[in-house]
């Protein structure tokens, strides 16, 4: 089932998402919702999806294989992810967001850090991401605090849908 993307300004995007209980995760419904959030970050061409852009308040998120550093062969899901950083290093690039369609800037993040969560059979996940595929695990994790880019974003500006191979992707 493809979900519709909220948008900015929904509240929802601007609160804290509800821990997910880890006894429910290997359960039939769990299970059903993850495939969902994976088939909707395809269909609405995204690299990664929180739930919360689904209008659904839970610790989840979702990255694409191409860009999962840890198994490119399979998408990523994430539940009750945390991260910390292991370098001071920060590098500005050029993000967008779902919830915010058309609209791209650049944004400070952190280019190592480590990450912690359950996955998608609730099994504790612990994990160094770098680079791009770091950002994207900030940016989803920002989503799941009620936090959106383009709320200390520079360079806020329009551009055209982004294509498959755009140097933009959308998250
Ligand atoms: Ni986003």
């Amino acid at each position: 089932m493809v979900y519709d993307i909220v948008l900015d300004p929904n509240p929802i995007l601007h609160q804290r998402a509800a821990e997910v209980d880890p006894a429910g995760i290997t359960g039939r419904e769990m299970q059903k919702f993850f495939k969902d959030m994976v088939e909707t970050m395809y269909v609405k061409d995204g690299v990664g999806l929180a739930a919360v852009q689904i209008g659904v308040s839970k610790q989840v998120c979702t990255i694409v294989k191409t860009h999962n550093a840890l198994n490119r062969h399979e998408d990523l899901v994430l539940v009750n992810p945390r991260w910390e950083k292991l370098d001071r290093h920060e590098e500005w690039d050029e993000e967008g967001c779902l919830s915010v369609p058309g609209m791209f800037g650049k944004i400070k993040r952190y280019t190592k850090i480590k990450v912690q969560a359950l996955d998608k059979q609730g099994q504790p996940l612990q994990f160094v991401a770098e680079n791009f595929f770091a950002k994207i695990v900030q940016h989803e994790c920002d989503h799941l605090q009620g936090h959106l880019y383009v709320e200390k974003a520079k360079d806020l500006h329009r551009a055209e849908q982004a294509k498959p191979d755009s140097k933009y992707p959308r998250e």
